[in-house]
């Protein structure tokens, strides 16, 4: 098993990564545990037929387990199921001294850390990921809901109590997931460490390739470069906001692809070649953009995606993204590996590179 901690100005928690860990849950979290009066497990159906019956026999060594399930995917980012939570942990009797545990992917550790955020104005809880992906979403203590006019944009600050990361549940995971999962830990080595990217693209040339004994190593260097950002930037005033490296184009196409139509993962891959485009374009960089989008298409992700939805309506969507301010659409554009920053692109160019792209043509 790994260990790695997180810290912040106001907390430290630790991320336990390793092969069927979640039958441990009663000695690994014992210290925060033992102080508790009960625990909702949120989950998804998915994940709760696989796993929800491991984690009740796991912790009822130290507690009471409840389970609320809610449907899978990011349709349960909504008001309407967060307001089903709400429901469960009142009717499950939670207190002030109960804890949350997210057991699922981003989905569900975003709307469970939510909930714990806003239950009794703040409890506990604990991140137990089982997607790829969740190992970008279960640190750094971002969570929230979708609105239906944007994606993420009601939500609260909350780290969890610790991050607890069986890899044995990835076993399950179908092939899209991976892929989705894998773009996140991309764009860590993109925005942060240029070796790790090299390593990646010389090692991982399909998705076989990351699953292999190598995972370990890819998850324990991906949590410690988020770990790095959050560390230095908690509440996204400075360099975390580098995170979003591929998000502003990536959400766009996520929701006009109507959630679920195309993985978060996909979506942010096209935004990332998106976005070196438009860092190009502005004179910034020298991108090799078909070689990049080549070693990505030859992963499977979707980089033409956008081409497939009006210009228009992406950049509108753009507009109400949250870093947006004033209207005015701000990427995270990359200069080369390592070296990210913040600028706000102006409708025109956005819309001639969305047309550029539909035509084919590669900057
Ligand atoms: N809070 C953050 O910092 C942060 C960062 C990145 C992404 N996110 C959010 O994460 C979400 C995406 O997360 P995700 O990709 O994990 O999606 P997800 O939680 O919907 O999981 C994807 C699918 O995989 C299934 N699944 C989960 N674990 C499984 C397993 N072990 N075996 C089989 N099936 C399994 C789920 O039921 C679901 O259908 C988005 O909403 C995104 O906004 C948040």
């Amino acid at each position: 098993m790994e260990e790695l901690v997180v810290t912040t100005d106001h907390t430290s928690y630790p991320v336990f990564i390793g092969e069927g860990i979640r039958h441990q849950c009663s000695s690994l979290l014992y210290d925060i545990l033992k102080e508790r009066s009960k625990v909702l497990i949120i989950t998804d159906e998915t994940v709760a037929e696989l796993y929800a019956d491991d984690v009740v026999r796991s912790v009822s060594n130290a507690l009471s387990a409840g389970v609320c399930k809610v449907p899978s995917g990011e349709t349960s980012k909504s008001m309407d199921v967060y307001h089903k939570v709400m429901t469960a942990c009142i009717q499950e009797g939670l207190d002030r001294q109960s804890i949350i545990i997210a057991l699922g992917g981003g989905v569900i550790g975003d709307l469970a850390g939510f909930a714990a955020a806003t239950y009794m104005r703040g409890i506990p809880f604990i991140q137990m990921p089982t997607t790829l992906l969740a190992q970008d979403s279960s640190v750094g203590g971002k969570t929230g809901i979708n609105h239906e006019l944007g994606k993420n944009l009601i939500g609260a600050f909350h780290q969890p109590a610790a991050v607890l990361y069986d890899t044995e549940t990835l076993h399950t995971l179908p092939d899209k997931e991976w892929r989705s999962g894998f773009a996140e830990m991309i764009k860590h080595a993109y925005i942060k460490d240029p070796e790790f990217l090299t390593w990646l693209k010389e090692n991982v040339h399909s998705l076989e390739d990351i699953k292999d004994s190598q995972l370990l190593r890819f998850l324990k260097r991906s949590i410690a470069i988020k770990a790095e950002i959050v560390k230095e930037d908690e509440k996204e005033s400075g360099v975390r906001a580098f995170l979003n490296f591929g998000h502003t184009l990536g959400h766009a196409v996520e929701k006009e692809s109507g959630y679920g139509g195309m993985t978060h993962g996909e979506a942010v891959a096209a935004g990332m070649i998106f976005a070196m485009k438009v860092s190009n374009r502005l004179g910034y960089s020298k991108w090799d953009v078909t070689q990049e989008a080549e070693w990505l298409k030859a992963l499977g992700y979707p980089i033409e995606a956008p081409s497939q939805y009006s210009s228009h309506q992406l950049i509108e969507v753009m507009k109400n993204d949250k870093k947006a301010s004033k209207g005015n659409i701000t990427f995270v554009l990359l200069e080369k590996p390592g070296s990210p920053f913040l600028e706000t692109v102006d409708e025109r160019t956005l819309a001639h590179i969305l047309e550029e792209t539909k035509e084919g043509g590669v900057i």
